[in-house]
């Protein structure tokens, strides 16, 4: 703590607050003893000054264009790391050495296979079902599977839930898949890597031989590195919420998942390629930058713009590359979603409108180009996020749950609906 007090004067009386200072990034003026002092609450509606935890985990500067997991940069994890280290990262607070990486491998493998009545949930719901839907109800219902490991009190049960959650998601996630499209669930295969066996559970048949791909097998493992966290978001302070009463970990990350969903957080990534496909060719472009810009059309430009980004997203300039890469290995010389994304990027850059408001390419503006190219639809795109995220959700539940401080989280209003008054019978109602 740094010796900065921060004064304020309501009414004449004035009062000394701390200021916090963290590793790096924005102060915080502690006002934990506001209401008690003053009896007035802070008014910050989407929490846009309000830093709502203390965190080790990831650390983002919004002008600077830079996420780190634990201090790593995001470009060098996703250039030399792989998904699973990158878990063990998050979770632990270090790279692991070559016997912890082995042995962390080998617990989240040991867990891939999800309990066989669950299957059964699939059947459940309706084909057509959205996988998100889905998602959030399968998750949700593992709580109903694995009671050993719902006593958040336990150290153990916690980290076999933590365990447990990376290693099904993906099982979940491409049973979610084949359900939708109709086709037999396929069993992991423990004898390939985390993102090999989730392409395998996803595009093989019993039919027939399927050979992952390796370059596109780590291009799906580099997507993974890139969605694992992003600091206090709204699907992991969800999360954090749905923790702080005790709540056990499975729910915590339906409640996150549930979160995700929207179009203006993981489920971007769908639209903007639902977007991109119906702006269709270059030269229809203007017409909708100018729709982005029409204040009385709701319409926004999908994969652009961020709440603490304001510069370009870092993982955008990742994804751009694997994207490149993936269309390569395919040998798609052509893509012409590609060509208007990268004309749309140019032109909204040059913008004065989207300039001025610092608006920039976001890590969903590629993905989805990509992961269609990989073979997945988009209403499997937000469930990919999901997959990887569900790290980044833990870790930050965990580091709550472990916090000695930690209590309920609860909000405060300002409200202003109707003040106190009378019950009316039915029939003297006007
Ligand atoms: N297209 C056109 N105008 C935009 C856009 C956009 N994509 N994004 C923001 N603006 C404008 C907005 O109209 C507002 O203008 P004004 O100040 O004149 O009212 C200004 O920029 C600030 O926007 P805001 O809505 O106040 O900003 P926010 O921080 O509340 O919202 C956002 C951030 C990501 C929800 C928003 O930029 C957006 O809706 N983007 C499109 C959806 C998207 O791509 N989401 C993915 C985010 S990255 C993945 C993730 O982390 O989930």
């Amino acid at each position: 703590m740094g010796d900065t007090k921060a004064n304020l004067t309501i009414d004449g009386t004035s009062r000394e607050y701390s200021v916090l200072d963290g590793t790096i990034g924005p102060s915080v003026v502690d006002i934990s003893s506001l209401y008690k002092d003053t009896g007035m609450f802070t008014f910050d509606p989407g929490f846009t000054s309000t830093a709502s935890c203390e965190s080790k985990i990831t650390y983002i500067d919004g002008d600077e264009g830079t996420l780190l997991y634990r201090g790593y940069p995001i470009e060098q994890l996703a250039d030399h790391g792989d998904f699973l280290e990158s878990c063990y990262l998050l979770l632990y607070g270090e790279l692991p050495t070559r016997p912890q990486k082995e042995d962390f491998v080998n617990r989240v493998t040991k867990h891939t296979m999800i309990h066989e009545q669950m299957s059964r949930f699939f059947t459940g719901f309706r084909r057509d079902a959205h996988p998100m839907a889905v998602m959030v109800g399968v998750v949700g219902a593992l709580s109903a599977f694995y009671h050993d490991s719902t006593d958040i009190a336990d150290p153990h049960q916690r980290m076999v839930a933590s365990i447990r959650m990376i290693a099904k998601m993906p099982t979940i996630a491409a049973m979610a898949y084949k359900y939708h499209i109709g086709q037999p669930f396929v069993y992991p295969k423990n004898d390939l890597d985390y993102s090999a066996n989730f392409l395998h559970m996803c595009f093989a048949v019993p039919c027939e031989e399927y050979k992952v791909n390796p370059v596109l097998a780590r291009a799906m493992d580099r997507i993974f590195i890139l969605h694992a966290d992003h600091e206090q978001n709204a699907s992991t302070s969800t999360v954090r919420l749905a923790g702080s009463s005790g709540a056990n970990p499975f729910a915590c990350i339906a409640a996150g998942i549930a979160c995700l969903w929207g179009p203006a957080h993981g489920g971007a990534n769908e639209a903007a390629l639902n977007m991109l496909t119906e702006i269709g060719s270059v030269d229809r472009i203007p017409e909708f930058i100018a729709r982005a810009k029409d204040k009385n059309d709701p319409f926004r430009l999908m994969g652009f713009g961020h709440r603490v980004y304001k510069n370009y997203d870092p993982r955008a300039r990742i994804m751009q590359k694997t994207t490149h890469e993936v269309l390569a290995e395919l040998g798609i010389k052509d893509d012409p979603l590609l060509d208007v994304a990268m004309e749309l990027e140019r032109i909204a850059l040059s913008d004065e409108y989207f300039v001025s408001k610092k608006l920039y390419p976001n890590i969903d503006f590629y993905s989805g180009i990509t992961l269609r190219a990989l073979g997945f639809p988009p209403h499997m795109f937000t469930v990919l996020f999901a997959l990887a995220r569900t790290v980044g959700w833990i870790a930050q539940w965990k580091e709550m749950v472990e916090d000695p401080g930690q209590r309920i989280g609860r909000p405060r209003q300002l409200y202003t609906g109707a003040p106190k008054r009378d019950y009316v019978p039915v029939e003297q109602r006007r």
